[in-house]
């Protein structure tokens, strides 16, 4: 069986869930795949702090430029976050032909064109599934699931903290500032959580499903932005009171001449399906002139959840990789040359 050699960037709440299936359900997936799979080296900021997973075996480096130049790896996985120094380093990963994985919606949203398009000159893949509401797949789902129909709209809720934080307000004597501390603690905040709660995070994941369902570029500076920092433990006990629930919601939807994105709380009735969504669970509607309304439901945040989605676009580059790029699904689901330039 031939291995394949995955290097990591970050080791942190998704990393660890990464490195967590890959020793514990490797067998399972190695059966899927008949070839095997290698962590062969980590990048963590801090070497000395004790880590909840096996490393037994992989090289652990404070030194992430060793992760994208090592010889050996074939495949790097980007779960540090930051649009920085992350893009330069899988700038030069994709430079030395190595296959990339990322969770980092922020990346994607605000640099994916000129990622997508390096990676197309050097024939690598760039896989991004965990970027978009964690472990649901949602980017396969509307990207090859619905590419038989024009989709008008999709929406949803993509930020699961944000979603934990309006779930847990409508329990009696909740306080915002300790809610969002218990999701930082259960690693489902960014490291910055004014990401979350000021619809920043959400922006950029919509930015990500309004390209891959209408073919436009990636435009994140045009989405209209509002979090959830406003919106108190009355506005909610209130709109329940008149029959609904606040939810955060996304939604990307054609205009007259063009497309409109925008993300902010939103009073969605009780007996709508969506309203019953709650915790760090996330739900994305997309609907198209085929198939009508649909719905992915799961959780939108969190090691497990988000690991899986990583490791499952390891196990496609691997499946595709022998693959010539042109064959392959565009980043976006769209041809490179067909992109709509309508406005947002
Ligand atoms: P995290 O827990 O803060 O982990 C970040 C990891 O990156 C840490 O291991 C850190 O090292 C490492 N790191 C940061 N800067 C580094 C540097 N300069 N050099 C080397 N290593 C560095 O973050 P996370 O929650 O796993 O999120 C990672 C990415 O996944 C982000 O882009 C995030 O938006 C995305 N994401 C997260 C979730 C979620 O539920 N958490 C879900 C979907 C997507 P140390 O451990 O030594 O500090
Ligand atoms: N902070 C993000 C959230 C992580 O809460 O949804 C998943 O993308």
């Amino acid at each position: 069986m031939q291995t394949v050699k995955v290097g990591l960037l970050g080791l942190g709440t998704v990393g660890g869930g990464t490195v967590d299936i890959l020793t514990n359900t490797l067998p399972e997936i190695e059966r899927r795949l008949g070839q095997k799979i290698e962590i062969t080296i980590i990048a963590v900021r801090d070497l000395t702090r004790s880590r909840p997973v096996d490393t037994s075996g992989i090289i652990l480096t404070d030194k992430p430029e060793e992760v994208v130049n090592h010889p050996d790896v074939d495949i790097v996985v980007e779960l540090m976050g930051g649009t920085g120094l992350a893009k330069t380093l899988l700038e030069t990963a994709i430079k030395n032909g190595k296959h990339i994985v990322t969770a980092n919606k922020a990346l994607i949203a605000e640099h994916g064109n000129a990622l997508f398009s390096l990676a197309k000159e050097h024939n690598v893949i760039v896989n991004y599934e965990a970027a978009v509401a964690g472990g649901i797949p949602v980017i396969k789902a509307v990207r090859e699931g619905l590419a038989a129909n024009k989709i008008e709209w999709v929406a949803g809720i993509i930020n699961g903290t944000g979603n934990y934080i309006l779930t847990e307000m409508k329990k009696p004597g909740a306080d915002f500032a300790k809610v969002l501390k218990v999701a930082q603690e259960l690693g489902y905040a960014e490291a910055d959580p004014t990401f979350d709660v000021e619809g920043i995070d959400a922006a950029h994941k919509l930015t990500i499903l309004a390209s891959i369902a209408f073919g436009i570029e990636l435009q994140f500076n045009k989405v209209y932005t509002e979090g959830i920092s406003k919106v108190t433990a009355d506005d909610i006990r209130f709109a329940q009171q008149l029959g609904y629930e606040i939810k955060h919601l996304g939604v990307a939807s054609r205009a007259e001449n063009g497309y409109s994105l925008r993300v902010h709380p939103t009073l969605v009735p009780k007996d709508v399906l969506i309203a019953n969504v709650n915790g760090v669970m996330n739900a994305v509607m997309a609907k198209g002139n085929h198939v009508g309304p649909t719905m992915y439901y799961g959780p939108g945040a969190g090691a497990g959840p988000t690991a899986s989605s990583v490791v499952a676009d390891i196990i496609d580059i691997i499946r595709w990789k022998n693959q010539p790029v042109a064959d392959q699904v565009p980043a976006l689901g769209f041809a490179a040359d067909q992109l709509e330039s309508a406005p947002v």
